[in-house]
């Protein structure tokens, strides 16, 4: 570590600023304020309204977070608090010499019992990163106070663009606590587990608190605490837009809703207006009218299940390497390591936490029947009669692909043909295209192999050697648009999997809006009639066609109305593309 300090931020809009023993980084964008209002306006302008809860944090907002830690109904900071006290030397012990830093460091209160558990092994540093650079300064003065001669070197930034300055670190620990993580929508959360796969290298460790899923008037109550703070919180969002956008509005005309969604396991607090009032967002010039009883949804807290977390976190090559819980189980802090599992993991048990199921891959793999019978298939239609097959119920993911290819599968010429073999020796293919192993880990065009996305950059002799090595097959071109396409119970062919509402993004990953495949399973209801998930869309499948290897379901990259069931393209067999994945197959009478 040089004087210069750990982290150098490249490029403008990065200032540093010297305290009494610390040094904080802060991001400076020059239209913080445009991009405040450009966020209102966005959330204004959709049905229901919302605002993004980050924006109740200044520093009033901030405050008023620590006064809700302190209620008695808000049992997570009490409760992860008890859990780090008791787990802290643990955790110090199996993760050694360390840098701590963390995400969303607010006021470092819980971090002390880190800090301390450290500090008694030997010298530390901490880094801490968050919005707040006034939250930050007021940490480091205090900290600097208790423990002489801690270095601390804070970035004041969301933790998006600051995860990025911290990946030279080395070795370091990043902590994620408080349940921040239940702000986030589904996919802002896959997006942060991969940046922080992308910063956690070998050695590295990830600790993270999470608030379960528990009894609903538990979790009522803690968002509904009888001193009306977290009433106070909610409407922050509101004196802050008074404060710096000019919106007139009369704070306390409005009232908070907070209710737990138990299917969404999440909790929703609700701005309601009770009366009618006028909102202007005065740096764009706009200007909005709430009616009365209209509601603005201003957080939601999302609830996890160790469970959701493993798979989420395994889709990243992240994985859970313990869990420390309280007695009832309402909180849990997580040990998660990044690069290879070590061999002979057994969970060590922690305070009497459940120990976490460790799936080596998400539970996909699932299958769809389809009967023998006849359809109508082909331009033009005509009625054939097709043998029963099982298909893959969505498209060959990263992780299964993978398997194939750890185990040898590019190397083991049984499973390929002559011309694939001939074709992957002389190009000296031994992955799909774009992949690279660094560390121990699979990195798809620069980003962490994500396990739940369908298998991309394939060529046809690469999909039917998987197919073999998985006991399985391609599908027909017949077995393929049966299965996309055919409605027994009407005995007619449907003109999208789903029926004959045409196409547009809630159906389907096409256009190229979303410059990719997503998961498996992200259109639920978009199935085929037997059940296809994706059959159009994300990727081409390649299919076994009649005079060669052939191209089905279009991709993400396909222009919405050129989607059809019947869709095709005749491709070399060595044709290798992003847009390009598989789905596998097997006779009916042999299946698994
Ligand atoms: C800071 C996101 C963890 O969700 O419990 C508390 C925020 N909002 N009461 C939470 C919050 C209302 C808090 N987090």
């Amino acid at each position: 570590m040089d004087e210069q300090g750990l982290i150098r931020p490249g490029g403008a809009g990065w200032r540093v600023q010297r305290g009494e023993g610390f040094t904080v980084h802060l991001d400076t964008p020059g239209d913080a304020h445009l991009a405040f209002a450009a966020a209102v306006a966005r959330g204004l302008e959709v049905r229901p309204r919302r605002l993004e809860p980050r924006f109740i944090y200044d520093e009033a907002g901030s405050e008023l977070y620590e006064a809700i830690t302190e209620q008695p109904e808000y049992y997570p900071t009490r409760t992860e608090g008890a859990i780090l006290a008791a787990c802290a030397g643990e955790l110090a012990e199996r993760i050694g010499p360390t840098t701590l830093v963390e995400l969303g460091s607010g006021s470092s209160t819980k971090t002390r019992h880190l800090i301390d558990a450290w500090r008694a092994r030997g010298a530390l540093t901490y880094v801490p990163i968050d919005v707040s650079a006034t939250a930050i300064a007021a940490a480091a003065v205090d900290l600097r106070g208790r423990y002489p001669g801690l270095r601390i070197e804070g970035v004041a930034s969301t933790f998006q663009r600051g995860l990025p300055l911290v990946g030279r670190i080395h070795p370091k620990t990043l902590l994620f606590l408080g349940s921040t993580l239940g702000n986030l929508e589904p996919d802002e959360i896959a997006a942060f587990f991969r940046q922080i796969s992308e910063v956690l290298a070998e050695g590295d460790a990830f600790v993270l608190g999470i608030d379960l899923v528990k009894d609903p008037a538990v979790l009522e109550a803690a968002y509904a605490d009888a001193a009306g703070v977290t009433e106070r919180f909610i409407l922050n969002v509101f004196a802050r837009m008074n404060r710096e956008l000019g919106a007139g509005l009369d704070v306390d005309a409005f009232c908070v809703d907070s209710f737990y969604d138990v299917e969404r396991q999440r909790v929703e607090m609700w701005a309601r207006a009770r009366r009618r009032q006028r909102l202007r967002v005065a740096p764009l010039g706009r200007g909005y009218t709430l009616a009365v009883g209209e509601r603005i949804l201003v957080e939601i807290s999302r609830k996890f299940t160790i469970e959701h977390i493993e798979q989420e976190a395994s889709r990243f090559e992240l994985w859970v390497d313990d869990v420390f819980s309280d007695p009832d189980g309402y909180f849990a802090v997580l040990l998660l390591r990044g690069g290879p599992r070590r061999a002979g993991w057994s969970p060590t048990a922690g305070s009497g936490a459940p120990s976490p199921s460790r799936p080596e891959v998400p539970p996909v793999g699932a299958w769809r029947d389809v009967p023998a019978g006849i359809a109508w298939l082909g331009e033009p239609a005509t009625p054939r009669q097709v043998a029963g097959v099982r298909l893959g119920a969505t498209p060959v993911t990263c992780a299964e692909y993978r398997g194939f290819v750890d185990d040898g599968g590019y190397d083991r010429d049984e499973l390929w043909s002559e011309e694939g073999l001939r074709f992957i020796q002389e190009h000296q293919i031994v992955a799909p295209l774009g992949w690279e192993r660094r560390g121990g880990r699979w990195w798809v065009h620069g980003v962490p192999l994500d396990h739940l996305r369908p298998v991309t950059g394939i060529t046809f002799h690469e999909a039917a050697a998987f197919a073999g090595w998985a006991c399985a097959r391609l599908p027909t071109e017949a077995e393929w648009e049966k299965a996309a396409s055919w409605d027994p119970e009407h005995g007619r062919r449907r003109s999208w999997p789903w029926g004959e509402l045409p196409p547009d993004p809630r159906r389907v990953n096409a256009g190229g809006g979303l410059a990719g495949p997503v998961a498996v399973g992200s259109y639920p209801h978009s199935v085929s009639f037997y059940g296809l998930h994706q059959a159009l869309g994300d990727v081409w499948e390649w299919v076994q066609g009649e005079e060669g290897p052939v191209l089905r379901g279009g991709s993400w990259q396909t222009a919405l109305p050129e989607l059809t069931s019947m869709l095709r393209r005749s491709a070399s067999g060595v044709h290798r593309a992003p847009t390009v994945g598989l789905r596998l197959a097997h006779d009916l009478e042999e299946a698994p």
